[in-house]
């Protein structure tokens, strides 16, 4: 069993900075990419307290498609096409996405109302994405750089 305890009081960034070893650990220990993704958005919803985390993944017999990975939050949508929203840019553009006002981005797709800003990270080898992990806010203006960075290594780990 390993459990996972990080100080409540630390600033968001400090959090991160604690996860990243336990994270590399957790991945280490296991071969399974599912186990991995699942177990990845449980300890950060559970630390950094995201309203919706989850990865979507690109799956060779859906081209130009995202389906739904493990996740944690309410219900989402189970596919996305790559011409849409804010994950189906961050597939095509490969590369992270912070967006500060839902509202504002165009084609934004609403799993749910409560949700008002949103960062999307990719995952791309050999020049094919192969999973995007995207994190939902009910506060506006929630992702920066900081949640960019961390995110970003936490994908380089699978
Ligand atoms: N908002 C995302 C869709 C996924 S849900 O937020 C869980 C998008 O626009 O791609």
């Amino acid at each position: 069993m390993h459990e996972i305890h990080i100080d409540t009081n630390l600033s968001r960034e400090e959090k991160y900075e604690q996860l990243l070893p336990e994270i590399k650990a957790l991945i280490d220990s296991e071969k399974d990419p599912i186990a991995n993704m699942a177990n990845v958005v449980a300890v950060l919803k559970e630390v950094l307290g995201f309203f919706w985390i989850g990865f979507y993944r690109h799956l060779p017999s859906y081209p130009n498609e995202l389906v739904l990975g493990p996740f944690q939050g309410p219900v989402a949508c189970t596919r996305i096409p790559f011409s849409k929203g804010v994950c189906g840019a961050c597939a095509t553009q490969q590369q992270t996405i912070v967006v500060p006002d839902v509202e504002q981005f165009p084609g934004h797709i609403a799993c749910s109302s409560l949700s008002k800003s949103e960062i999307v990270v990719p995952l791309v080898k050999d020049g094919t994405t192969l999973l995007v992990l995207d994190v939902d806010s009910t506060a506006l203006n929630d992702f920066s750089e900081v949640d960019a960075k961390y995110l970003e290594m936490i994908m380089r780990f699978f």
